[in-house]
C-alpha cells in the first residue's frame, strides 16, 4: 500500500549524491545491517549504545507517526509502542520493503520519496515525526540538509514532536573504529557529514521549533524539537 507523496519540485542538491547516499542499501547489505550499525558501530564507534537510541524512540513515538528515513525499521520495531497510522518514508525502495515487512503487525503504510525535495501536503499530519541517522547521510552543508526538516514540517500537527539522531564529523573526538568508518563512508559519499557539528544542528533547528533539545552522547548528537 503507498501513501502518495508526489514531490511538488525537484530536490535542488545534486542528484548523483542524493543516490551514492543510499545506494548502499541492497536487501543483501540490509540483512546486515542491524548487526553492523546498531550492533557493533554504536557501540564500539559512535559511542552511543543503541539502548540510549531506543530510549529517544520510547520517549517520543506517538500513535500517529511518521519515520523518515527508515531503515530496517529496528526501532520501531522494539519501542513496544502501538500504532492507529504509521508512515514508513524513504527514498530506498529495498529499505521500505524490508521496514513494511518487519512492522506488518502496525499496517504501515510506505511512502517512496526525497527528504530533499518538497512533500505533497495532503498528507493529513503526524504528532511525531522519527529522523534517525538521516541527516549525516544526506548530502550538503548542515543548512541544506536541513531542508529536509523543512519538508517535514508541513506534515507536522500543532504540538507535533521531531526527534532522532545524526553522527556528527566535527566537533567530536573519534576513536580509531570511528575515524575509519567516517573516512570510508565519506569516500563513498555514504555519509556526507565532515562539516556536521553539534552548533549548527542547535542553530538549524532553533530557528525552525520553539523547544530544541539536543545532547551529545559520542559522536552522536540526540535531537528533540517541538
Ligand atoms: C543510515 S540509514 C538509517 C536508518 C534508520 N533510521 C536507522 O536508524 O537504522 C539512512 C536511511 O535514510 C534513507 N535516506 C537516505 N537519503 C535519503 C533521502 N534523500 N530521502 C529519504 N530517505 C533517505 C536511506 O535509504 C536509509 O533508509
Amino acid at each position: 500500500m503507498a501513501e502518495h507523496l508526489a514531490r511538488k519540485s525537484e530536490a535542488s542538491t545534486d542528484p548523483r549524491a542524493i543516490a551514492r547516499a543510499h545506494a548502499i542499501y541492497t536487501p543483501l547489505m540490509l540483512s546486515f545491517y542491524d548487526v553492523l550499525v546498531h550492533g557493533l558501530s554504536n557501540r564500539y564507534a559512535w559511542k552511543c549504545p543503541t539502548p540510549r537510541l531506543l530510549s529517544l524512540y520510547e520517549a517520543n513515538l506517538t500513535a500517529n507517526h511518521l519515520e523518515a528515513g527508515v531503515g530496517t525499521g529496528l526501532f520501531l520495531d522494539r519501542a513496544g509502542a502501538e500504532f492507529d497510522r504509521l508512515v514508513l518514508l524513504d527514498i530506498n525502495r529495498n529499505c521500505l520493503a524490508r521496514a513494511a515487512r518487519r512492522l506488518a503487525r502496525f499496517a504501515p503504510t510506505t511512502c517512496e520519496a526525497n527528504l530533499l525535495a518538497p512533500l505533497a501536503e495532503h498528507m493529513a499530519p503526524f504528532d511525531s515525526v522519527g529522523l534517525t541517522y538521516v541527516l549525516h547521510c544526506l548530502p550538503g552543508r548542515m543548512s541544506e540538509k536541513l531542508k529536509a526538516i523543512d519538508h517535514l514540517r508541513p506534515v507536522m500537527a500543532d504540538g507535533a514532536v521531531l526527534f532522532g539522531a545524526t553522527i556528527l564529523g566535527r566537533g567530536v573526538t573519534p576513536n580509531a573504529a570511528a575515524r575509519t568508518l567516517l573516512d570510508l563512508y565519506n569516500a563513498k559519499g555514504v555519509f556526507n557529514n565532515r562539516e556536521d557539528d553539534a552548533e549548527a544542528l542547535a542553530q538549524g533547528l532553533n530557528q525552525r521549533f520553539a523547544t530544541v533539545e539536543i545532547e551529545r552522547q559520542g559522536c552522536v548528537a540526540l535531537f528533540r524539537a517541538a
